[in-house]
């Protein structure tokens, strides 16, 4: 299909997302005003995270009470349909939204029994809406979103993400030769997965990711026409900590790079 047209839970999760979005925006131009408090070293929650988390599952309730929740901020939720799952990150990118650099956003995914069936990534600040239903395809506000065709890596952008717990990042990296021009460390690792289902990015891993980190985004890559593993090439599955995206095209190159 390429006609524009969301599907009725897509509407209601841009809409939890709008919602929360305005107190994000507004706290976002008075960061000195929000008190910080560390979980860990490099992991930071703030009120704002907390709140947007409430209101997004505030409004999703409203439509689907009888759904399960799987968030960040909170303890799951089992409702009485534990077959539908919405997975919620209120802020991806929160160490970039403390620094006021605007590479961070909202990601909602919907999962029913095992399988992702619809995502959406909004970038409050851009107002970049990234959403994809299965089988719908990728989109962009209205443009429909496809993986880039790069084949040649010194040509290519591939983003990562360093965490502490990532001790094997700099090996890794080591054997991307091209690496100087090619990485790119951007800090949301919701948006990155939307940028290589755009076309910006033309691959994507991190290890230590959480299920709420990627739902969206793993739905927008395929959808885009993008691959999706893990960094060592098995299948990526909702309970992995590690993934590798790309635009198909250099998967193999990055992965055997990765495993060196
Ligand atoms: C983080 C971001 C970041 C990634 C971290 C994540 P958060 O999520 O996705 O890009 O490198 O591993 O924890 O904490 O900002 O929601
Ligand atoms: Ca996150
Ligand atoms: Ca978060």
């Amino acid at each position: 299909m390429s006609v524009f047209q969301q599907t009725p839970v897509i509407n209601i999760m841009e809409k939890a997302a709008r919602k929360a979005s305005k107190k994000i925006i507004r706290d976002f131009g008075e960061l000195e005003k929000l008190q910080v408090s560390s979980k860990s070293l490099g992991d930071f929650v703030t009120n704002t995270d907390i709140y947007a988390e409430k209101s997004i599952i505030e409004t999703l309730s409203y439509h689907y009470p009888d759904y399960s929740f799987i968030t960040e901020e909170s303890e799951n939720i089992i409702n009485k349909d534990n077959n539908n799952t919405f997975v919620i990150d209120p802020i991806d990118g929160t160490k970039n939204f403390i620094h006021g650099i605007p590479q961070f956003c909202i990601s909602i995914a919907k999962l029913t029994l095992n399988e992702i069936t619809d995502g959406i990534i909004l970038n409050p600040i851009s107002n970049e809406f990234y959403w994809t239903s299965k089988g719908q395809g990728a989109w962009m506000n209205n443009q429909r979103l496809r993986v880039s065709n790069r084949k040649i890596l010194s040509e290519c952008l591939v983003g990562t993400g360093i965490s502490q717990k990532n001790t094997n990042i700099l090996n890794n990296i080591k054997n991307l030769k091209e690496y100087p021009t090619t990485l790119r460390n951007m800090g949301s690792a919701a948006l990155d997965l939307a940028f290589v289902a755009a076309g910006k990015l033309d691959a994507f891993w991190e290890n230590d990711l959480n299920l709420w980190d990627v739902a969206a985004g793993v739905l927008l890559v395929i959808e885009a026409g993008g691959t999706i593993s893990e960094p060592e090439g098995n299948k990526w599955l909702l309970g992995s900590k590690s993934i590798m995206a790309s635009n198909s095209l250099i998967h193999d190159i990055i992965l055997g790079a990765l495993r060196n």
